[in-house]
C-alpha cells in the first residue's frame, strides 16, 4: 500500500523553508504538482520548484502574504492558471513572537493572529470554493482536500507564547467546524499537530544545552525532521485516509503523553 497522489494539484503555503518545505517535497515525490508559496524567502522557493521540475515533477514558486485576502486571491489564481486545478491544500504558514503575556505588544498579538489563523481560514475559504467550482474531477475519492498545520500548542498551553498558542487552540476549532460544514460536499479538512521539529522557527531550543532539556519532553527520544510531517501529510493527502475526516493527527514522538510525569509519583 503505497501513499500517492498522481496527478492531483497541491498548494503548500509557507513553503519556502521548515515544515512547508518538506512537505511540498513529500507531496511532488508522491505525485502531486505543487504550488510552493513563500511571502519572505523567494530564492529557495525557487530553488526546490527547480529541484522538484529537474527530477521530473511539476512545480512552481508564489509569492503571497497569506493574511492578505488578495494576495491568497492571486495565489490561487496563479495555481490554477499553472496547473489547471486544485485538489490538496497545505494550509502551513505560521510564525512565532514570543513574549511574557505582560510584555506582548498588541502588534505582535495582531501579526501573529493574522498570519496563523486568519491566513489558515483565508486559504481554507479560497479551497472550499475552488473545490466546489470542480465537479468532474477524477483524481481522488474525495472532492478536496485540506491539511491545517496546527501545533502540540493547540493543546498544550505555552507561557510565553500566549499569541500562538491562542492561533493553534484556534485551528482546532475552525479545522473541525469547517469539516463539519463542508464534508458532506466530499471535502475532507484534517489537522496535523507537530512536536518540536528542527526548523528556523526554534533554532535556539533544538541545538546544544537545550536540545537536552527539550528531549525531555519528547519520550521516543529524538528532535522531529520536517520530512516527519511531510510523510504525515501525504498519508493524510492520500485516499489512504479517505475516511478520516475532521481530526488532528500530532506528530509530536510523544509530546502530549505529560512526559514530565514520567516517574513522578
Ligand atoms: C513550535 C516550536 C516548538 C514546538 C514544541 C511548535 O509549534 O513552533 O517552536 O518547538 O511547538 O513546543
Amino acid at each position: 500500500m503505497e501513499c500517492r497522489v498522481d496527478g492531483q494539484v497541491a498548494i503548500v503555503t509557507g513553503a519556502s523553508s521548515g515544515i512547508g518545505y518538506g512537505c511540498a517535497e513529500a507531496l511532488a515525490e508522491a505525485g502531486a504538482a505543487v504550488a510552493i508559496n513563500y511571502n519572505s524567502q523567494p530564492d529557495p522557493a525557487a530553488a526546490l520548484a527547480k529541484k522538484i521540475t529537474e527530477a521530473g515533477g511539476r512545480a512552481i514558486a508564489i509569492g503571497a502574504d497569506v493574511s492578505k485576502p488578495e494576495d491568497v486571491e492571486k495565489l490561487f489564481a496563479e495555481t490554477l492558471a499553472a496547473f489547471g486545478a486544485i485538489d490538496i491544500l497545505i494550509a502551513n504558514s505560521g510564525m512565532q513572537k514570543d513574549a511574557p503575556l505582560t510584555e506582548m505588544t498588541i502588534e505582535d498579538w495582531r501579526k501573529v493572529l493574522d498570519v496563523n489563523l486568519t491566513g489558515q481560514f483565508l486559504c481554507a475559504q479560497a479551497a472550499v470554493r475552488q473545490f466546489l467550482r470542480q465537479t468532474d474531477r477524477k483524481v481522488s475519492r474525495a472532492r478536496g482536500k485540506i491539511i491545517c498545520m496546527s501545533s502540540v500548542h493547540e493543546v498544550i498551553p505555552w507561557a510565553g507564547h500566549v499569541n500562538y498558542a491562542a492561533s493553534k487552540g484556534g485551528i482546532m476549532l475552525m479545522m473541525k467546524t469547517m469539516a463539519q460544514e463542508v464534508s458532506e460536499h466530499g471535502i475532507r479538512i484534517n489537522s496535523i499537530a507537530p512536536g518540536a521539529i528542527r526548523t528556523a522557527i526554534n533554532v535556539k531550543e533544538t541545538e546544544g544545552d537545550k536540545a537536552k532539556e527539550l528531549l525531555k519532553l519528547i519520550p521516543y527520544g529524538r528532535i522531529g525532521e520536517a520530512t516527519d510531517i511531510g510523510r504525515a501529510a501525504v498519508w493524510l493527502a492520500s485516499d489512504q485516509s479517505d475516511y478520516v475526516v475532521g481530526t488532528t493527527l500530532f506528530v509530536d514522538g510523544g509530546m502530549c503523553l505529560y512526559p514530565e510525569f514520567r516517574g513522578n509519583g
